[in-house]
Formats: structure tokens, C-alpha cells, sequence
């Protein structure tokens, strides 16, 4: 695996890749790698010659200070991580390379990015679509891998490659979780072990929302009152808001809810 920290030895290091007719595929992140990420990374190496993931924690998709300073990282396990899973190439650059704190240029999608965490999160998907277009440019023509546990973010990122005609393939995959159902979160590193215990709520929320939904079910409220009251119930948690979206014949369910200090998003795909 070969590690670059500039945006031009990154770039020509695809360049040349794509130069030997490979394709090339890309997994952003912020690190804190976990099975989640691994499942992105395994997926690009079983459909590309070249596999590059890159690891920024993006200053600009962060509202709030404190989230962003107390982001987990472990720059040496992810190192590890990236290269047991099948990267080829790892592209961590510093601050001052992907220079955020100069740019006067943003990326603003929108309509898919309002309402869930684009109410909840003001700014956030526009830090999001920034960064991932300025990867995008720097990384060339690829396949880019992207995660469902963030749904709205794939939407976003979906609808900005595909107005401005960027040469990006991108590639949904399924939420990798926990035995217990949590679905695998670099933020599930702050839980206690109370809390913890307590986080799989999120899916068995939206689990008992998805057999509403199976039961026939057509009121959007009425399944969103399903999901809320379940999260309510759990005295370590308080919903931040539980939705049901129309998709295809059915629904796709989303909750975002605080677990002690930490805010976990969790979403599932229902038939109608
Ligand atoms: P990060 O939270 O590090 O996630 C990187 C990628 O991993 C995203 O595509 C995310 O959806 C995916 N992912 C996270 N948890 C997952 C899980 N349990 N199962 C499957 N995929 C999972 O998302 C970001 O970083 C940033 O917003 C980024 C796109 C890198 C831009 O800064």
C-alpha cells in the first residue's frame, strides 16, 4: 500500500494506475476505520484494480466544535486497516493540504439535503458535498464507495456527481452492524458501557417501524410515532427525530437520537 500526503503525488499516483488501465476505486473517510469502512474497502478490491482510500476529517461538515475535537483517531491502526482490507493506495493529507480554512468555494446540493440531518445539522452536508467534490478532483475518474448508514449523504453525493457530470461511478453499500444490530459507528467509541447496551434501540426502533409498515401500515406519522416511542422508552436516550421517507412501493425509515453525549443516526429500507 502506498501512503502519498499531497494532493499531486496522490493524483499521479491514480493517474499512473488508470495510465496501466486499471480501474480505480475510492473510499473516503475520516478514519477511525471500522467494519464498516473495511466492508467499503473489501467491496472496492473485489471490483477494481487500484484501491484508494483517503482519510480527511473534513473541519467543514462539523456544526459543532466539540464533535470535531473529540473525533476519534488512531492514525496507525487505520494504516493497518486500509491495507489488510485490500487498499493499494492511502491518502491522508494534513490540514494545511486540503487547505478548507482558505477555500471561498462551496458545494450546496440542494433539495436532498434538507430536512433529517440537514435540518439537524445546519451547514453539514454543504461541508460534505465541498470535500467530496474537491476528493472527486483530485482522484480522477473512479468508483466511489459510499456507505447506506449515512442515506442522505449518498443522495447528496449522488445528485452533486451527477449535475456537474463528474467521472465518478458511485457505489451504495449495505450497513454493516453489530451482533446486537448498532450499526458500526467511529462514534460508537465514546459510548459507556451503559450506553452502549442502550444504542441498539436505534434498529430495534426501526425494526418495529419496518413490521408496521409489513402489517399495511400507509400513514407516515403513525409509523414514525412507531419508531419515536420505542427510542423514547429507553431512559439513556432522546430522539432527535424519527422519519419515514416514501421509496419505491415502500418507506425508507431514518431516526437520529442522542445517547448520553453522543448523536448516532441509524436508517432501513421497508416494504410498503
Ligand atoms: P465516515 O463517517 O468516516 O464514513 C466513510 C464511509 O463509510 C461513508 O461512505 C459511510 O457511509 C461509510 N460507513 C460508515 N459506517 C458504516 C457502516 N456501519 N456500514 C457501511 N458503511 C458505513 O461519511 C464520511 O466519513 C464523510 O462524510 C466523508 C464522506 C468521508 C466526507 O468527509
Amino acid at each position: 500500500m502506498q501512503q502519498t500526503d499531497t494532493i499531486a503525488a496522490f493524483r499521479a499516483a491514480l493517474d499512473a494506475e488508470r495510465a496501466m488501465r486499471r480501474v480505480v476505486g475510492l473510499v473516503p473517510t475520516m478514519g477511525a476505520l471500522h467494519g464498516g469502512h473495511r466492508s467499503l474497502i473489501e467491496r472496492a478490491a473485489g471490483e477494481c484494480g487500484a484501491v484508494a482510500v483517503t482519510i480527511f476529517l473534513n473541519p467543514l461538515q462539523f456544526d459543532v466544535a466539540a464533535d470535531l475535537a473529540g473525533y476519534p483517531a488512531d492514525p496507525a491502526a487505520d494504516r493497518e486497516a486500509a491495507a489488510d482490507a485490500g487498499a493499494t493506495h492511502l491518502f491522508v493529507p494534513a490540514s494545511a493540504e486540503m487547505a478548507t480554512g482558505a477555500m471561498a468555494t462551496r458545494v450546496r446540493v440542494d433539495g436532498v439535503s434538507s430536512g433529517l440531518e440537514g435540518a439537524a445539522r445546519p451547514g453539514h452536508f454543504e461541508g460534505v458535498a465541498t470535500i467530496v467534490t474537491k476528493l472527486f478532483a483530485v482522484a480522477g475518474p473512479c468508483r466511489a464507495y459510499f456507505g447506506e448508514k449515512d442515506h442522505q449523504q449518498l443522495q447528496v453525493v449522488r445528485r452533486l456527481v451527477s449535475d456537474l457530470a463528474l467521472p465518478v461511478e458511485v457505489v451504495a453499500c449495505p450497513t454493516v452492524r453489530a451482533p446486537d444490530g448498532l450499526a458500526l459507528s467511529s462514534r460508537n467509541a465514546r459510548l459507556c458501557a451503559a450506553e452502549r447496551a442502550t444504542a441498539p434501540v436505534l434498529y430495534r426502533a426501526l425494526q418495529a417501524g419496518a413490521a408496521q409498515a409489513a402489517a399495511g401500515e400507509r400513514d407516515a406519522a403513525r409509523l414514525e410515532r412507531v419508531v419515536a416511542e420505542m427510542v423514547d422508552a429507553e431512559p439513556l436516550a432522546r430522539l432527535d427525530y424519527a422519519a419515514a421517507v416514501p421509496e419505491g412501493a415502500g418507506w425508507r425509515l431514518h431516526v437520529a437520537a442522542w445517547i448520553g453525549d453522543t448523536r448516532l443516526i441509524d436508517n432501513l429500507a421497508v416494504e410498503g
